[in-house]
């Protein structure tokens, strides 16, 4: 049903309505499009812009209408533009000629972005709550790995060892950031734009904050051509998205790299992992490599919508019907790989002898040397070079560090005795890393055990949010 068309001589030419045709994506809008119109036709109601036995007969309909969405009762056909002109017909169906009057001091303008917050409220929440099972898994995991050393690197290169669960435990700091940002991001979507018209607002007597406060948003609208103009939250949406596919690729990439023959360090359990259709032997980390490949579409649906929305005038035009799919992309993405992700950690094992026995390999103990001597007053600079001519001793004659003789050792600096011995151990080296946020094992805990105290009050804030936005649209 065209919910335009009086002007008219004739109706669109089918490349043009194949073109403008939405609603075999942005049906998923309905329930939120029905809960939307509940609420423009409450303040139509209370401004007495709808008589009462109207009104009644409206709400029912809509009633009718959101179970027979559920249901799959009610279904877009071919001939529907989008979700609203497709809900409409379902109104005047029920209703006759009442059906449209719903529309008045409405556009399709204010009403698709307070849909498409109120979809991306709800989604984002959800995802919200994905990443803080997935923080369990990793903080619960890390738990059972503190007290295991492990080479911890840079540039892929053995760097200094370090507690294998603070290795772990450090993708749930980057999840924190990601949920702490999805709750930033909260209160700048929780504006209602409803009420800002096709782009001036209305002559009608309508009360956006009225209708704000209705559908649980927080804030309404303060300048309207702003508001049916404003997709910022879907570009930060889309930012955040790109941000979590971008610490999932770093798991994925780690995941990847741990359990390939040459780390053999991580055991990935047989339903996390898949097979090969000519070779029989393999069991490949295929979930690993979809959380780091996934990454690509998380990032490219951020592009496109900020490409879409440079030196776009205002107030709407129809390149703004571009902002859903990218969006529904990214979230339907993060959550098929979250829970994923999530599991596969959970029942990934780990060589704990193997990564001991790596641990103090390609010299990672040599900065001991340089803090044994930093710590007897030499200059860090002289420290790092005695250090070095260490490393460089060991490497022509095949030898660990502490294999040096005393004299080799006086012989590289006056200062460096046989005692250094002490510290160059692995075990040694990760317990005397104690500044804040280290990884002496001691600390770990205590990271993990702050990060899960902080999890759960998170998790908690979640689920009051989502608990309070079902309540809304339920109401
Ligand atoms: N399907 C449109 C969208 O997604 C709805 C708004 C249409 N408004 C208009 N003035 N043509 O953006």
């Amino acid at each position: 049903m065209a919910l335009w068309g009086g002007r008219f001589a004739q109706g669109p030419e089918e490349s043009v309505f194949a073109l403008s045709r939405s609603v075999h994506f942005d049906w998923r809008l309905a329930p939120y499009d029905l809960r939307s119109s509940k609420a423009h036709l409450a303040i139509l109601k209370k401004s007495g812009l709808i008589a009462p036995k109207d009104a009644e007969a409206i709400a029912q309909a809509l009633n009718e209408l959101s179970t027979e969405v559920a249901s799959g009762k009610f279904v877009a056909i071919d001939s529907d533009e989008d979700v609203h002109s497709a809900l409409e017909r379902g109104l005047t169906s029920k209703l006759g000629a009442v059906g449209g009057a719903l529309r008045a001091g409405r556009s399709r303008n204010d009403q698709v972005t307070t849909d498409l917050r109120l979809f991306s409220i709800d989604h984002m929440l959800e995802i919200a709550r994905l990443i803080t099972a997935l923080q369990v898994a990793l903080l619960e995991k890390a738990t059972e790995y503190v007290n295991d050393p492990a080479p911890g690197f840079t540039h892929i290169q053995h760097a200094q060892p370090v507690s294998f669960g603070h290795e772990l435990a450090k993708h749930a700091h980057a999840f924190a950031r990601d949920l702490d940002r999805i709750n930033d991001w909260l209160s700048r979507t929780s504006v209602s734009s409803l009420g800002a018209g096709a782009l001036a607002g209305s002559s009608l007597a309508l009360e956006p904050a009225f209708t704000a406060k209705n559908l649980g948003f927080t804030a309404t609208f303060a300048n309207s051509i702003d508001a049916v103009s404003d997709r910022d939250y879907v570009a930060e949406a889309l930012f955040v998205c790109a941000m979590i596919g971008n610490h999932l690729s770093r798991i994925g990439e780690e995941w990847t790299l741990w359990s390939s023959q040459e780390f053999a360090w991580a055991k990935v359990a047989d339903a996390y992992s898949t097979g090969s259709s000519i070779m029989p032997q393999k069991k490949n980390p295929d979930m690993a490599e979809l959380a780091r490949g996934k990454s690509g579409r998380l990032v490219g649906n951020l592009m496109s919508v900020l490409t879409m929305l440079k030196g776009l005038p205002f107030a709407y035009n129809r390149d703004l019907q571009e902002d859903k799919e990218p969006l529904f992309d990214s979230i339907d993405t993060l959550m098929l790989v979250l829970p994923a992700v999530t599991g596969m950690i959970a029942t990934t094992d780990f060589d704990r002898d193997k990564m001991a026995l790596a641990a103090p390999t390609g010299f990672s103990l040599a900065t001991e040397i340089a803090d044994y001597l930093a710590k007897k007053s030499v200059p860090f600079a002289d420290a790092h070079d005695a250090a070095g001519k260490c490393v460089a001793m060991c490497d022509t004659s095949g030898r660990q560090l502490h294999q040096l003789t005393d004299a080799e050792f006086l012989q590289v600096h006056p200062q460096l005795d046989g005692g250094v011995r002490d510290v160059l151990t692995v075990h040694g080296a990760i317990n005397s890393r104690t500044t804040s946020g280290g990884t002496a094992p001691i600390l770990v805990a205590a990271q993990i055990k702050d990060a899960l105290a902080a999890n759960t009050k998170t998790e908690k804030e979640i689920a009051s949010k989502r608990a309070a936005f079902s309540e809304m649209m339920s109401a």
